[in-house]
């Protein structure tokens, strides 16, 4: 049995204010749920006062990215443990625009993974082909080869923390939702790799959430496929009435 995981990844939108209401209207209708699991992950400079906002509820802070080292002399990064210090419990790595739009590789993702792992910060690992790889059949081989060197070193129990996101890049922002049997297909692929470097037990209760274009109306098909253990949503996280629907179809597929 694997709880599903919503989480909303606000990316470099909303102000404070916009932000905090967010997390307010969020707590106010699901501060106390218990049968799905739940986090938003702000823009660097407001995760304490969402955090704040958040605080005594059960909906989780996230950051969107960190720094591989602890402190020093790195103008413009945030380390693992300041997010700590702020109320962060999560941190998304490797999402597709810090790949693709920011050049980060396989070998940082991979430091990150285990440095926030190190920290005692939970990694939601994003991974996920592009158009052109898809359209050329390479999906199994790309996501198989992010998997693997994302979560080298990484060990079984350390796995207890980490949550997987498939994410295909060309569902990204872009309003073209993968199908439900598309998401379900990789799923069951990413769950599959996972038991055979790990074992089925492990990949049994690892989550794998799906993200790209998750909306209100989308929702309750995605979720409700064996293997989609919820949702990482950009641009529907960021009103209050989408994000909620989503919740609620979670909670109504709840599995
Ligand atoms: P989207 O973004 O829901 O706006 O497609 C998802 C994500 O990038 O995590």
């Amino acid at each position: 049995m694997r709880q599903l995981f919503v989480a909303g990844n606000w990316k470099m939108n909303l102000n404070g204010r916009q932000g905090i209401e967010l997390a307010e209207a969020l707590k106010a209708e699901f501060g106390d749920l218990e049968a799905v699991r739940l986090a938003v992950c702000p823009p660097f400079v407001y995760l304490k006062a969402v955090a704040d906002a958040l605080a005594g509820s059960a909906i989780g802070v996230g950051a969107q990215n960190m720094y591989t080292e602890s402190e020093g002399a790195y103008t413009g990064e945030v380390a693992g443990p300041m997010l700590l210090d702020v109320g962060c419990r999560y941190v998304i790595l490797g999402h597709s625009e810090r790949r693709h739009v920011l050049g980060e590789g396989d070998g940082v993702i991979n430091a990150k993974v285990l440095r926030a792992l190190e920290f005692g910060l939970k990694p939601i690992l994003c991974l996920g082909e592009r158009l052109e790889q898809r359209e050329a059949g390479e999906t199994e081989d790309v996501v198989s080869g992010q998997l693997r060197a994302a979560l080298e070193g990484v060990s079984a129990a350390q796995m207890a923390e980490v949550t997987m996101a498939y994410e295909p890049v060309w569902a990204i922002g872009t309003g073209r939702t993968a199908t439900r049997e598309q998401a379900e297909e990789v799923h069951g692929i990413l769950r599959g790799l996972l038991a055979g470097i790990y074992s089925a037990e492990l990949a049994e209760r690892t989550i794998i959430q799906y993200g790209g274009s998750v909306k209100p109306e989308n929702a309750t098909d995605l979720m409700a496929m064996p293997n989609v253990d919820g949702a990482l949503v950009g641009g529907a996280s960021l009103k209050a009435d989408a994000f909620a629907g989503i919740i609620r179809a979670a909670c109504a597929v709840s599995k």
